[in-house]
């Protein structure tokens, strides 16, 4: 098969602030939902970061990123994706004036970026709400959310203009729907939430966002501004209409975020669930224009389908990052039982381009695997990773199948390119990366970084674009 990627195609690779920097406290950086979450998404929330939390040091990205990036421009990276820890910028969240220090690193990080010749793509909120916001406001169920947002998003544009083309504007903002404390800063257990402040907590990050793409091509011109959301293809476990339905209606919750950024308006599937909820959504006179500022792209992340059924309180729930439905018995599962389904990526591209005709990026895709350091012929220190590799190619040559289908991309960039702390239980050695960083659950290790078998498969891939899939 002839795979064709488009000329100036971004390939590339993600990682999030919170899950590489690091230096939580340090040049005035406030603690942020992370910082208190030390056994991932699902686990308890402490008062004050704690020794057994990973990311307080990460894997020292904040000390170490030059290294780092020399590598990913070894590797040919056009585009690399990164997040902006919003409390190193303002501490609290609720600050007048923001922390040059924080400022600062990221200028250099950019500027480190560039030099190599590697566009940077900007997450500005990736998980990690200023600590401050979610206990004293309780994040985004509040409104003044807005405004403490724009602040820093207006900061953002204002300083980065000159150096960053492509932003988004929340990380999955979907899965503030299993998540809220994590996506949302909502310090309200999930059990105790109502569905009412759930989605008041949704409009104010849909009005945030539409308003930093205002804000953000105002400042910035030449800005490219997409909203991101956690793909899911969602198949119906059977041809059973009642099973069809269930599917149409599970999709409807996630397709409403992008349907907002996309389109500007409220569909009319969720208003009929407000109306059948009792959910009443105070809007301001002036939410309805400003959600007319829609984005320039859609970017997402893939990592697995689900199935839904009708009947699907009796059948396994099946796992995924931070959501998943009922299991499909016909696909293979990774090491934390995540479905694998590389056709589900040029299904969910083909379904959200025929939707917005908007083009995609795919800013998040990978293997979180547990690999063994090994010493090679050659003397050198590496991973025999060829599971990584097989994944990865199968999702691209369906990338590429999506484009021959005519659906526009701009580029696609792995996720955790470097080994990270996970973001659904907190481990390192749950790893993604094309690169090996030598830190341990336990907190031991020397932080040095390892070239991958993947890491010379993924160079071939860049330096080809693509042919050698
Ligand atoms: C996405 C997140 O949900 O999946 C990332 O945007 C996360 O932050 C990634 O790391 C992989 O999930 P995990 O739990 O394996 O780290």
């Amino acid at each position: 098969m002839n795979l064709q990627f488009p000329d100036g195609f971004l390939w590339g690779g993600a990682v999030a602030a919170n899950q590489c920097e690091g230096a939580y406290n340090e040049d005035g950086k406030g603690w942020s939902t992370q910082d208190v979450a030390p056994e991932g998404i699902k686990g308890p929330i402490t008062e004050v970061p704690t020794d057994n939390n990973m990311k307080l040091i990460g894997i020292d990205f904040y000390h170490r990123y030059k290294e780092d990036i020399k590598l990913f421009a070894e590797m040919g990276f056009k585009v690399f994706r990164t997040s902006i820890a919003w409390s190193r910028i303002f501490p609290n969240g609720d600050e007048l004036e923001p922390n040059e220090q924080g400022l600062q690193f990221y200028d250099d990080l950019f500027d480190e970026c560039h030099k190599y010749g590697i566009e940077p793509l900007v997450t500005i909120s990736h998980y990690e709400t200023p600590l401050h916001l979610s206990k004293q406001y309780n994040g985004w169920v509040n409104r003044k959310l807005i405004g403490f947002y724009e602040r820093y998003a207006r900061t953002l544009f204002t300083r980065y203009k000159d150096k960053v083309k492509y932003w988004l504007t929340f990380n999955e903002i979907n899965s503030i729907l299993e998540e809220p404390f994590m996506s949302g800063g909502i310090y309200t257990p999930k059990q105790d939430l109502s569905k009412q402040d759930l989605y008041q907590a949704i409009h104010h990050e849909f009005v945030a966002s539409a308003l930093a793409v205002k804000i953000g091509h105002e400042l910035a011109p030449n800005a490219q501004i997409g909203c991101m959301v956690l793909s899911m293809p969602t198949y119906p476990l059977t041809p059973n209409p009642d099973d069809v339905i269930a599917t149409m209606e599970y999709e409807h919750k996630n397709y409403f975020f992008a349907d907002v950024h996309a389109r500007g308006i409220y569909p009319g599937y969720m208003k009929r669930y407000f109306r059948e909820n009792n959910i009443n959504i105070h809007m301001e006179p002036e939410d309805a224009e400003i959600l007319r500022h829609t984005v320039d792209f859609i970017s997402f992340s893939y990592y697995v389908s689900t199935c839904e059924s009708g009947a699907s309180s009796q059948l396994g729930e099946s796992e995924g990052n931070l959501m998943g439905r009922v299991a499909n018995p016909y696909l293979k599962t990774s090491e934390w039982g995540w479905h694998i389904d590389p056709q589900g990526i040029r299904y969910v591209m083909n379904m959200f381009y025929d939707r917005y005709q908007k083009p995609l990026f795919v800013v998040e895709n990978g293997l979180g695997a547990i690999d063994k350091l090994i010493t090679n012929d050659q003397g050198e220190k590496t991973v025999e990773d060829d599971y990584r590799i097989d994944y990865l190619n199968d999702h691209l040559v369906q990338v590429a199948e999506a484009i021959a289908d005519g659906v526009e991309v701009i580029g696609y960039t792995s996720w955790g390119c470097i080994d990270l702390v996970s973001a659904s239980t907190a481990q390192l050695k749950k790893r993604y990366g094309f690169i090996y960083v030598d830190r341990h659950d336990d907190g031991s290790g020397t932080l040095e970084r390892y070239r991958k078998k993947s890491f010379h498969w993924y160079k071939d891939i860049i330096s080809s674009n693509g042919q050698t899939l």
